[in-house]
């Protein structure tokens, strides 16, 4: 099968290198020439664990390709995947499509054959009916069909979540389309994940639905957290409590300081407009939202706090700035939001990330950056876990001790069992738990 990637970004990059693992043909395409060159160069442009081997492997096997030339790639493909970016529309909170149709129409003056259009893009459900519309105009003779099959990938994990999906969600009533789509899967038979087909609007709406349910569930813990400090439960108990109840489940019950990344909150916002201009507004993703705006403000709150009320003039220690570890995208992070708080309550913050230093740089001017967790410690009157990278699950507590001003440590991630910090002289604070 021969397969053109519209867009080398995290989902196109991702996706175009394990088709070409399963033994697809693929060129990967892109506008942005640097990106093309770097890629070209073998350079990974984003943090993704396992990305950059198996890239170099399916190039060096010839079956992964990159350039900023649409047209020859769309030309021989079997299937075009439209992986470009749908931000959140300045303004409105709506997913700016604008890339999506740009891609359509460059699809549509190179078409060839009969080829299948899959949007891999997150896309508010009618998406798929425009892009058929506008390439339609364009080309009212070429054979295509467009095909809604959305991605499930969590970053840092997104290798693994491709190879070893839970589900394939496709969107098409076209038959041909669907053996087109069966043939690309077909390698992952072997484990055999379900694939759902259905109608493009469903499968559009399932990709919105498991976002917005996922960022539920983890703001539903979030507040029972702040209930547990309230009332002197404990969190984590209640998660695996009510976790191991199959019709809930234990994962996305982890408390901490609020979601963020490239989906969550964008993907929660564009649903909660469909739905409201839809006539069937979402009040509970409305609200989940609202809640986890808030929070990331709260937890800033919380340092504050356990630095007996005032940061003035005080070190603050971040540890952790990417929204989530193995990964290097700052987008969203409450590391950010954090950072602005316990500024403008007069602390100075120093910080360390394995990974996101370069990205989180020109976000947060005015932060001193660390080559390490113990020189980040070092002087500072309050230590914050911002993010569970592996690395700062087994510090040296008693060397951290020693280079810290005082000794405060906030786990917003609650990785560390509060008496073990506690018996080595720490004042600890963590999430939802005494
Ligand atoms: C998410 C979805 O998981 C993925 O299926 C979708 O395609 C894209 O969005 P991602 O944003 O990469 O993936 O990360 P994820 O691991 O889902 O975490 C998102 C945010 O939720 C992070 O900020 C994380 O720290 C937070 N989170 C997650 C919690 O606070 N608690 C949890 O229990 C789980």
């Amino acid at each position: 099968m021969r397969i053109a990637m519209i867009g080398s970004g995290y989902v196109g990059l991702v996706s175009g290198a394990c088709f070409a693992d399963f033994g697809h043909i693929v060129t990967c395409v892109d506008k942005d020439v640097d990106k093309i060159e770097q890629l070209r160069r073998g350079e990974i442009p984003i943090f993704e664990p396992g990305l950059g081997e198996l890239v170099e492997s399916n190039v060096a096997e010839g079956r992964l390709a990159f350039t900023s030339d649409l047209a020859p790639a769309v030309h021989e493909a079997d299937a075009v995947f439209i992986a470009v970016g749908t931000p959140s529309r300045r303004g409105d909170g709506h997913a700016d499509l604008s890339y999506v149709y740009e891609a359509a129409l460059d699809i549509a003056a190179a078409l060839d054959g009969f080829t299948v259009i899959i949007t891999k893009s997150t896309v508010p459900v009618g998406t798929g009916d425009e892009v058929e519309r506008i390439m339609r105009e364009a080309r009212p003779d070429a054979d295509f069909t467009v095909v809604s099959n959305p991605e499930f990938l969590r970053e840092g994990a997104a290798i693994l979540d491709f190879k070893r999906p839970d589900r394939i969600v496709v969107g098409t009533e076209h038959a041909r389309a669907r053996e087109v789509m069966q043939e690309i899967y077909r390698p992952l038979y072997i484990n055999q994940p379900p694939i759902i087909f259905t109608n493009r609007r469903t499968s559009e709406l399932t990709k919105y639905a498991a976002n917005a349910f996922l960022a539920t569930k983890i703001t539903f813990i979030n507040e029972i957290a702040d209930l547990c400090e309230r009332v002197g439960a404990n969190v984590q108990e209640v998660a695996r409590g009510i976790g191991l109840d199959n019709r809930i489940g234990t994962k996305f019950l982890h408390a901490g300081p609020g979601y963020g990344g490239s989906c969550f909150p964008k993907d929660t916002v564009a649903l909660i407009k469909t739905a409201q201009e839809a006539g069937a507004p979402i009040r509970i993703v409305e609200t989940v939202a609202a809640v986890n705006e808030a929070r990331k403000r709260a937890i800033a709150g919380k340092v504050i706090a356990a630095c007996d009320g005032s940061v003035a003039g005080k070190k603050v220690a971040l540890l952790g700035l990417a929204f989530k570890p193995n990964t290097d995208d700052m987008r969203e992070a409450p590391s950010l939001v954090i950072v602005a708080a316990l500024e403008a309550a007069g602390a100075g913050v120093q910080a360390f990330d394995p990974e996101s230093i370069e990205q989180a740089r020109p976000l947060m001017p005015k932060v001193t950056f660390c080559a390490n967790p113990y020189a980040c410690a070092t002087g500072a009157d309050a230590l914050v876990i911002a993010t569970e990278w592996d690395a700062f699950r087994a510090l040296d507590l008693d060397r951290i001790k020693k280079v810290m001003a005082r000794p405060v440590i906030i786990d917003l991630r609650n990785i560390y069992r509060p008496q073990d910090v506690r018996r080595r002289g720490f004042t600890y604070v963590s999430v939802g738990r005494d």
